[in-house]
């Protein structure tokens, strides 16, 4: 069981057809996006709070994934976090009889609630998500992107790939969903041929600079926009602030993402 659910858990962070069929998901971004997703190991977890129970906690709650699903939550009561340990345990199996899952819940409610949350025990992986308000995605493209991708996302002959119909594409790719959100992360250097150009630049790395949250409201805007919503896979996603949160631990550099665009079959 341990070797295969942190496989599971990978396969499950775009979405992959087979965890589509194992686990009751949410539509994915990108149907068939776990076949190449290889490259970060979640294991890099941000710490989480010592206390009472923390070793239990430890052993019981990051076998299938990283310490950062619960450091990185938003607070929640106490109530919030029973409801997520009994979905652990009913919907991904997690092997905890009831008396272990209510001291995994008293942890949880000395650590992560409203009120008791520290924040900073919250490290480097960006500040926790807070709700951006609507419309963010389209801001904060302007901001960060349209000054080389264009406001309408055609790009620019030679320097910057189109991200209007290119973005879609992209995300119809096994492993697009996760690579769109390195980019982001991680910056690109290096060459590559589309539509016959050659595009030789460097996208900057821009993890340092936006938050978890932003990252995801910008792909979705990226996504959704100039039309690329008709040309979405089917079952696209949107992306989550965690969903980010957990591709940022891969610690990649612009070059090892121009290796993961390698690793995939990109058309167009
Ligand atoms: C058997 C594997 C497994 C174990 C053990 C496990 N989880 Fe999860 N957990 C998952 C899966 C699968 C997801 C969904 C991942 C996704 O959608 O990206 C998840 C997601 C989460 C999330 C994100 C919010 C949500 O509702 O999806 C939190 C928080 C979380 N787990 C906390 C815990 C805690 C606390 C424990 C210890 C009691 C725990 N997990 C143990 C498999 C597991
Ligand atoms: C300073 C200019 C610049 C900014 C700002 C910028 N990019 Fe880029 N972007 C580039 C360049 C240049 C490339 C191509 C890199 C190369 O040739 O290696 C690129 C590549 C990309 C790719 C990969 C395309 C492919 O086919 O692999 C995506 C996706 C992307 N950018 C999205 C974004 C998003 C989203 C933002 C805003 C968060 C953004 N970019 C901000 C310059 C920029």
């Amino acid at each position: 069981m341990r070797r295969v659910l942190p496989l599971l858990l990978l396969l499950t962070l775009c979405g992959a057809v087979w965890a589509q069929e194992t686990l009751p998901q949410p539509a994915p971004c990108a149907p068939t996006d776990g076949a190449v997703w290889t490259a970060p190991n979640p294991q890099f977890a941000p710490e989480l709070a010592k206390g009472k129970h923390y070793d239990l906690v430890t052993v019981q709650c990051t076998s299938c994934h990283s310490a950062a699903y619960i450091t990185m939550q938003p607070p929640m009561p106490t109530a919030a976090w029973a409801g997520i340990v009994t979905k652990m345990v009913d919907t991904y199996g997690a092997p905890i009889d009831p008396a272990r899952q209510a001291k995994i819940v008293e942890y949880l409610s000395q650590h992560y609630t409203p009120e008791t949350i520290k924040r900073a025990p919250v490290p480097a992986v960006g500040p926790p998500p807070i709700p951006l308000p609507p419309g963010s995605g389209s801001r904060l493209y302007g901001q960060n992107c349209g000054g080389c991708h264009q406001d309408d996302g055609s790009g620019s002959q030679a320097f910057y790939p189109p991200l209007k119909t290119h973005a879609a594409n992209l995300l119809k790719v096994p492993g697009g969903c996760t690579y769109l959100a390195y980019v982001v992360l991680f910056g690109l250097g290096g060459q590559f041929q589309l539509n016959g150009q050659t595009y030789a630049g460097a996208m900057p790395p821009m993890g340092s600079q936006l938050s978890d949250n932003e990252i995801a409201a910008i792909l979705n805007f990226v996504a959704t926009a100039w039309g690329n919503d008709k040309r979405l896979p089917k079952g696209f996603r949107k992306y989550t602030a965690t969903e980010i949160g957990v591709a940022r631990q891969a610690g990649l550099s612009a070059s090892d993402v121009m290796i993961e665009r390698a690793k995939m079959s990109i058309q167009h």
